[in-house]
C-alpha cells in the first residue's frame, strides 16, 4: 500500500497494516515510542542509493568524475563512514567538519576544504592534517596559505573559487554565483584574473583547477551550462600563462522534492547538462578533459531524513487558524523561519484516516511567533499525542540546529531493513551546561 507523499519520503517507505508509516522497514510510531521525540530518522539505503546514483549517472557520461559529499548538509561519524564506504570524497567547510570526518576514519587526502573566511588555525589544521585540496576564496587566504605551506616546506594543492555572475534563481540567502556575494573571486570585477596569476606564481601552492558553486537548491539546469560555458571561455587564455586545468568543479546545489507539486529534475538531467557542456567546451577550446568534481549535499541526504514530532497543545482560533504545537521546531529546523521553506507533513499514526481533514498550522515550541514548521496543511483531525512526520528533512535541518531556549537537540536514528540504531544520542540538560565555566 502506498500513500500520497511517498516520493518525498525515504525510498521504500510504506504503510503498515495498522495504517502507520514505516521507513526503512521500521514503524515510525514505534521509533517515536522507543527513542522519544523530536527524533530524526535517516534511512541508510536511501543515502547509499543516492550516492551510487550520483556516481553512476556522472561516471557513465564522464569517467573521470569525483563525487564529493558536501558534509555541511548533515554530518555525523556514521554519515562520514557511509560516504567513505561509498567511495565519495568530502567537501568540508570548517575545522570542525575536518575533525569530525577524521575521527570517523575519513582520509583527509580526499577532502576539499571550502569557506570564505577560513581562520589561520583552520588552515594550519587542514595543511597539517593533509587535506587534499583547499579551495581558496580570497586574497588574504591565498597569501596566508602560501606562507603556511612554505614554512612547512610543502606544496599545498588548491583550487580557486570563482564567482561567474550567473544567477541560479534560488532564495536570495542561498545564491552564491552572482557578483554581489561574499564568496569567491569575481570574474566580472576582474579580481579572479589577479588571483589566478598570483596562484600560478605561488611557489608553495599547486593550482590544480577551478571551482564555482551557484547556490542551492537549483531547480533549473540552464545555470550550470551557462556557468560552465562562461568560466571555460574565461579560463582558456590563461593556459599561455601556465594554467593547467586538471580539475574542474561546478559545485553542488542539486534540488530535492520538498513539496509534492515541485519535483526536482532527475540526477541524470543534471549529469547530462554538466558533462555534455564540459565535454563540448573542452573540445571547442582544446582543453584536456579535467577531473570533474561535483559536490552534492542536500541531494544525498535530504530525502533520506524524516523529522518526527509529537503533537502537544492545539489552539483553535475560530475563523482564523488552528495552531498545532509540536515538541520541536526552529531549533532543529530553522529553514522555514530563515528562508520561508515549505514542507509537507503526515500523521504517522493516522496514515489511512481519510475523514475529518482540517487545515492546520504546525508550530514549534520555541518562543518566536515565526517558529512555524508547516503552514496550512490538510491533516486528519489531530489530538495531543499524535505523531507528525515531516519528509525531506535530512539536509540543513540538524546541521543548522541550535539550543535556542536551552532545548536539547533531538536524537538521530539510522534505520535499515527493519532495524534501527541510534547514531547520535539526544542531548541532555547536562550537555546544555557542559561548556559553562
Ligand atoms: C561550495 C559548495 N559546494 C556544495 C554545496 C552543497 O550544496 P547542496 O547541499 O545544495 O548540494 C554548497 C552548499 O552551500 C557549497 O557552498
Amino acid at each position: 500500500m502506498t500513500f500520497d507523499n511517498v516520493s518525498l519520503f525515504p525510498m521504500g517507505s510504506k504503510l503498515s497494516e495498522n495504517g502507520t508509516l514505516t521507513v526503512g522497514g521500521c514503524d515510525i510510531t514505534n521509533l517515536a515510542q522507543k527513542y522519544g521525540t523530536p527524533l530524526y530518522v535517516y534511512d541508510e539505503n536511501t543515502i547509499r542509493t543516492m550516492a551510487k546514483t550520483f556516481v553512476k549517472e556522472f561516471t557513465s557520461r564522464y569517467e573521470s568524475t569525483v563525487v564529493a559529499y558536501a558534509s555541511k548538509a548533515f554530518l555525523t561519524k556514521a554519515m562520514a563512514r557511509i560516504a567513505n564506504e561509498e567511495g565519495l570524497s568530502l567537501d568540508v567547510v570548517s575545522g570542525g567538519e575536518i575533525s569530525a570526518a577524521i575521527s570517523a576514519g575519513f582520509p583527509a587526502s580526499r577532502m576539499d576544504f571550502h569557506g570564505n573566511n577560513k581562520t589561520p588555525e583552520e588552515l594550519i589544521y587542514a595543511v597539517e592534517s593533509g587535506v587534499g585540496t583547499i579551495v581558496v576564496d580570497g586574497f588574504h587566504e591565498l597569501n596566508l596559505l602560501n606562507q603556511l605551506a612554505s614554512s612547512r616546506e610543502i606544496v599545498q594543492g588548491i583550487m580557486l573559487r570563482l564567482s561567474p555572475s550567473v544567477d541560479a534563481h534560488t532564495h536570495g540567502h542561498t545564491t552564491t554565483g552572482i557578483l554581489d556575494v561574499k564568496f569567491g573571486f569575481s570574474i566580472e570585477s576582474g579580481e579572479s584574473t589577479t588571483a589566478i596569476r598570483q596562484a600560478l606564481g605561488s611557489t608553495n601552492l599547486d593550482l590544480k583547477g577551478i571551482h564555482f558553486h551557484l547556490g542551492s537548491p537549483i531547480f533549473e539546469l540552464e545555470p550550470y551550462s551557462q556557468a560552465i560555458d562562461t568560466v571555460l571561455d574565461y579560463l582558456a587564455p590563461f593556459r599561455s600563462e601556465g594554467l593547467n586545468l586538471r580539475e574542474f568543479s561546478p559545485g553542488g546545489g542539486f534540488a530535492i522534492g520538498y513539496m509534492r507539486n515541485q519535483p526536482p529534475p532527475p540526477i541524470s538531467a543534471y549529469a547530462e547538462v554538466i558533462t555534455s557542456m564540459l565535454i563540448k567546451k573542452c573540445t571547442q577550446l582544446g582543453f584536456d578533459l579535467p577531473k570533474l568534481i561535483i559536490e552534492p549535499g542536500r541531494s544525498i541526504v535530504g530525502r533520506a531524513g524524516v523529522a518526527v514530532y509529537t503533537v502537544g497543545v492545539i489552539k483553535d482560533i475560530p475563523t482564523v487558524r488552528t495552531y498545532v504545537s509540536l515538541d520541536g521546531g526552529m531549533g532543529d529546523n530553522i529553514r522555514p523561519a530563515l528562508y520561508g521553506s515549505e514542507y509537507e507533513a503526515v500523521v504517522a499514526n493516522k496514515m489511512t484516516v481519510d475523514t475529518g481533514h482540517e487545515i492546520v498550522t504546525l508550530a514549534g515550541k520555541y518562543c518566536e511567533s515565526g517558529d512555524i514548521l508547516v503552514k496550512d496543511v490538510s491533516l486528519p483531525t489531530l489530538e495531543s499525542g499524535d505523531i507528525i512526520a515531516i519528509p525531506s528533512s535530512g539536509a540543513y535541518c540538524l546541521a543548522m540546529s541550535s539550543n535556542y531556549n536551552m532545548n536539547p537537540r533531538p536524537a538521530v536514528v539510522m534505520v535499515k531493513d527493519g532495524t534501527s540504531q541510534i547514531i547520535r544520542r539526544r542531548e541532555t540538560y547536562q550537555d546544555l551546561i557542559a561548556l559553562d565555566v
